[in-house]
């Protein structure tokens, strides 16, 4: 949430500052802006509105060391006066984060003052230049010792010619480059640039020059940070002839799963130690990736026969939970930064239960919070909305749930394997294009199923929800009569998902209370006997027939496709949905 970035180097900062910001406007494209410093002089411009509004005032900015933001505004609404970079005597700084203390703190320094902004992070460059004594580090370090909240802060001062950074909770990647040195707040910003990145830890802070990089640690001490290869590179930001990132991540859904399966192996001893004997299992997660949990619960019952419940992240840490350390707890999260998700991790790690994280981001912070880490290989997901991370998730999830079985992961592999095959052509999945056209027509359209349809049907809901704005929600089949059919008529449409041969009957009572109510119905199906008993009577979305514990990652295909085709033709911008970004760092 909020994308930073900085540079020291040979090269016009700007141009760089803002290829960076456009990589990463997924963590928030309210406002942007970019300061600039050169013979002592700062220079800044920002404007509301997305990066591109910079893109006509970087020829004018010369210098070669600088720092740019792109928001997702906190505190504030988005206008250009609350955009970044904020500005104090010497100073201009960016700011990742909430400074939950910035009311008190501004009554305690700055009584009766004018701020220029309405935002949080303008008591943050004053109180930089108010304890300035000709040393950076120190008044970075004095100013963070009265923050509560989180912060990346970038800044340039007039007296340095770099960039110095401070950290606590949001993240701060370091890029090594050949011609100069970087910070931003994740890795597809320094794509090309660098190959090699470091990681700062929580207090850190460091000076970034031209000439190199140094790092101290929260009691002020020098310190090494490894130094990784940079798994992001121009390739993942190629968009491979797709319009959007959308569609390119969704069609990468099959290597999600292949790969997650492929490094599952470097987990599973660690795993299998850390959870041997638990017996029960929450799984935490938000959004999407606690959808991903209400299948893992499924998984974990069916084949381990332990109790297993899914939480959602805000809720579980403010909830007093009864853990054990014979509990075992799932933190789910794409980007492992989440913020509810963390704390609940940590929550659970201070109460004593077996904490495992499954994550794409293999440096993020979630990893340091969690006895044992499985990885999601999904590769760097640019577009707002998770499509390859939730399958991803799934798979990493449905092997988990067969090492906490005591089974042997190879026929589980193997059937991933195949799944992966036909998720490939669900791709191309016939009749989404006039489903989706039905949904943008619709003032609500709802998903339907049971079991693990069912959360098939909540995470199908959330997409459309989110890229389209069109109302709904996701429920169990059985839910509808007990009050959601009160909401059915001609311009509401009913998405049943059903691939449980067990169930498909009961799925099909939802189908008939629909079409009885003159409600429009399409289904999601992988079942012949479903498509004989609808006899034309509803639209059918036929997806390939497979594994039933695997259909969700058949049918998460076709849901995702046509929540983008719905947000495509209703003009919608899939990838930057309004009022949302990546990343929620921020409670
Ligand atoms: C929905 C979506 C969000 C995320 C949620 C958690 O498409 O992307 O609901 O799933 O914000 O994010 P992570 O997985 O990074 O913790």
């Amino acid at each position: 949430m909020c994308g930073i970035v900085g540079y020291a180097g040979g090269r016009k900062a700007a141009e760089i500052i803002y290829e960076g910001l456009l990589r990463l406007e997924y963590r928030g494209y309210d406002s942007a802006g970019i300061a600039v410093l050169k013979d002592g002089k700062i220079s800044a411009v920002k404007r509301q509105g997305r990066v591109c509004a910079l893109g006509g005032y970087i020829k004018d900015m010369d210098g070669k060391l600088g720092i740019g933001h792109t928001r997702w505004a906190t505190h504030g609404s988005p206008s250009d006066i609350n955009a970044h970079p904020h500005s104090a005597g010497k100073f201009t700084i960016v700011h990742n984060g909430i400074i939950e203390n910035y009311s008190q703190l501004k009554a305690e320094y700055f009584d009766g003052e004018k701020f220029t902004s309405e935002t949080d992070s303008e008591v943050v460059v004053r109180l930089l230049d108010k304890f300035y004594d000709g040393d950076i580090t120190r008044a970075l370090f004095k100013v963070a010792s009265l923050l509560n909240g989180s912060y990346a802060v970038a800044a340039v001062c007039t007296d340095f010619d770099g960039v110095a950074v401070i950290k606590n909770k949001s993240p701060v990647i370091i890029g090594y480059g050949n011609d100069g040195n970087f910070i931003a707040s994740d890795a597809p910003a320094l794509a090309g640039f660098c190959g090699e990145i470091s990681f700062l830890k929580d207090g850190d802070c460091a000076l970034v020059t031209r000439g190199g990089v140094s790092i101290f640690d929260s009691a002020m001490q020098g310190v090494l940070r490894e130094r990784v290869k940079n798994s992001a590179t121009n390739a993942s930001l190629d968009l491979n002839g797709c319009p959007h990132y959308m569609l390119k991540e969704i069609r990468e859904v099959p290597a999600s799963v292949v790969n997650t399966c492929n490094a599952y192996s470097s987990a599973e001893e660690k795993l299998k130690s850390v959870v041997s004997g638990c017996d029960r299992v929450i799984i935490v997660g938000c959004g999407t990736a606690y959808n991903s949990g209400l299948i893992a619960k499924r998984y974990i019952e069916k084949f381990a026969r332990i109790p297993a419940e899914a939480e959602i992240a805000g809720e579980f840490r403010y909830n007093r939970p009864v853990v054990t350390p014979t509990t075992a707890v799932i933190a789910v999260s794409q980007s492992g930064e989440t913020a509810d998700t963390l704390e609940a991790a940590k929550l659970a790690y201070s109460l004593g239960a077996k904490v495992v994280a499954v994550t794409n981001a293999p440096y993020s912070q979630l990893t340091r919070c969690a006895h044992a880490v499985v990885p999601v290989v999904a590769g760097h997901e640019i577009c707002v909305a998770a499509t390859k991370s939730y399958t991803g998730q799934i798979a990493a999830l449905y092997l988990i749930a067969h090492t906490l079985a005591g089974r042997d992961i190879g026929e589980a592999t193997q059937k991933l394997f195949k799944i992966s095959r036909l998720c490939e052509s669900a791709i191309e999945t016939e009749g989404i294009d006039s489903l989706a056209h039905m949904c943008a027509r619709s003032v609500g359209t709802y998903f339907l199923g049971r079991d693990l349809d069912y959360a098939v049907a909540v995470e199908g809901s959330l997409k459309l929800r989110e890229i389209s704005y069109i109302a709904g929600g996701g429920y169990p089949a059985g839910e509808l009569k007990h009050g959601t059919l009160a909401l059915v008529d001609e311009n509401v449409v009913a998405v049943v998902i059903i691939t449980d041969k067990r169930l498909a009957d009961k799925s099909m009572n939802a189908v008939e209370q629909v079409l009885a109510r003159g409600g429009k119905v399409a289904v999601i199906s992988n079942i012949a006997e479903t498509e004989k008993e609808l006899q034309g009577r509803a639209q059918l979305i036929k997806i390939p027939d497979c594994d039933e514990n695997l259909s969700p990652l058949v049918s998460a295909v076709a849901v995702q496709l046509l929540a983008y085709k719905t947000a495509v033709l209703l003009n919608r911008d899939p990838d930057k949905p309004r009022n949302l970004a990546k990343s929620v760092t921020v409670e």
